[in-house]
């Protein structure tokens, strides 16, 4: 017997891409395995009537156990489940160009999450497709920003298809969520225990939100750090790593070429080890609130302090003081769910342009949380000695002209300095 409270799907919508109850008939499930997207898979079979097709996508999330995922999906009544190993696409269409652009917003966060979605959304439009679904379901919240990314790369990508996102609408809590697996024979792991972290992951970075991590006025609590050493824990002898980058992309450690995503993977261990990347942040959502993450980022912090150092080493003067504003402008489309933004292909056109030059080695001393920068080399290097002559040998710099550029380069602050204090005499 269904119980008399089980929440039904929202019977009227206000935009041209959510799926009217009558529009679903077969759903393509972005499925992860956990508590939402499983009461999801049951609850859409029960209230739409509606053929369950489930996606699970393998972004390089560490300690994932897949086969159990799908077998679980199976079991949940799924008409298929596909699980996609989208890491390679992953690291070379949107981990590289956040490289590429040193991509952080609001200062801290790699942008791992916000880089996923848009790709987990374009496989869910691809496999929606193939199995001729009508309907694209997920299991984000109204509260936050994934469910912008999703939407808006399944109504670019396909205007023909409609979306549900039941947690949205269905306002059952956890509890009623785990009172709704109980009546129903869902399995529910540690289902007793406190609500966990909400939590998200891949090879760039895991984040951790909600329950302790609320209050702004607690530290965190050490239970959240599943992933990086905590500093005062890591090993007391530092060690040096050599990141060898060609054109801007990040291509050896130590001398050993490897391939992307293998070579994150390598970051994320040793970087893990050594305490490095752990971010306390507070963010500005697109959807007007506040929140505060826990970020551990091992792999992006190695990578952009590496490959920020060596664009530094390369770039102009003037680049170096113009590229940081296309940076953050860069940062935030990726964060605002604005990835297929022709902007954003404008952006990037710049970014491959200036890393061109980003060629050469970087080392760094991992100690503690930290990760410094000691050693630089690279062919592209604006830092030619000789070329800017001091060794006085005649090359492009002359110290004996220094005294004309700089009655030049003071004239305007000179002359308003004297104008000014005439006033004030
Ligand atoms: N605040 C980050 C972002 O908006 C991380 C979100 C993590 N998502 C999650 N479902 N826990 O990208």
């Amino acid at each position: 017997m269904e119980a008399s409270n089980t929440p039904s799907p929202a019977d009227f919508v206000t935009t041209s891409y959510e799926a009217k109850k009558e529009d679903v008939h077969r759903v393509l499930l972005l499925y992860s395995g956990g508590l939402d997207t499983s009461v999801m898979l049951h609850w859409i079979q029960e209230q739409y009537g509606a053929e369950v097709y489930a996606l699970c996508v393998n972004l390089g999330q560490p300690k994932e156990d897949f086969a159990v995922i799908e077998g679980k999906a199976m079991d949940l009544g799924a008409q298929a489940c596909d699980v996609v190993d989208a890491r390679e696409e992953f690291a070379q269409e949107y981990v590289l160009p956040a490289i590429k652009a040193n991509a952080l917003y609001g200062g801290g966060y790699p942008l791992f999450t916000a880089l996923g979605r848009p790709l987990i959304a374009k496989l869910a439009v691809d496999y929606a497709r193939k199995y001729e679904c009508d309907t694209i379901a997920h299991g984000c919240t109204g509260k936050g920003n994934d469910q912008v990314r999703i939407e808006a790369t399944v109504a670019t990508l396909a205007p023909e298809l409609k979306v549900i996102a039941p947690v949205r609408n269905w306002q059952m809590g956890r509890e009623e969520e785990i009172e709704y697996c109980r009546q129903h024979g869902i399995p529910v792991a540690g289902g007793t225990e406190a609500a966990p972290y909400s939590i998200d992951d891949n090879m760039w970075g895991r984040s951790s939100e909600g329950r302790s991590i609320e209050d702004l006025a607690a530290a965190p609590d050490p239970d959240v750090f599943q992933l990086v050493t905590r500093p005062e824990l890591a090993p007391d002898d530092p060690e040096e790593i050599v990141i060898g980058f060609d054109a801007g992309k990040p291509v050896s450690i130590d001398g050993e070429t490897l391939g992307l995503v293998e070579l994150l993977e390598r970051l994320t261990e040793i970087g893990c080890k050594h305490g490095v990347g752990i971010v306390d942040h507070i963010e500005d959502r697109i959807v007007g609130l506040k929140v505060r993450d826990i970020y551990e980022v091992p792999a992006a912090t190695i990578v952009l302090t590496a490959h920020k150092e060596l664009e530094k080493l390369v770039c102009t003067s003037h680049q170096n003081l113009f590229k940081p504003q296309l940076d953050s402008q860069w940062a935030f489309l990726a964060y605002a769910g604005l990835w297929w933004e022709p902007l954003r292909g404008d952006l990037d056109s710049y970014m491959e342009s200036v890393n061109e030059q980003v060629t050469g080695t970087i080392a760094l001393k991992l100690y503690k949380g930290n990760a410094t920068v000691i050693r630089r080399q690279s062919p592209n290097a604006v830092y030619d000695q000789d070329l800017a002559g001091f060794s006085e040998s005649g090359g492009l710099f002359s110290q004996t002209a220094s005294p004309g550029f700089i009655e030049l380069w003071s004239l305007q602050s000179r002359m308003a300095y004297q104008v000014r204090s005439r006033k004030n005499r």
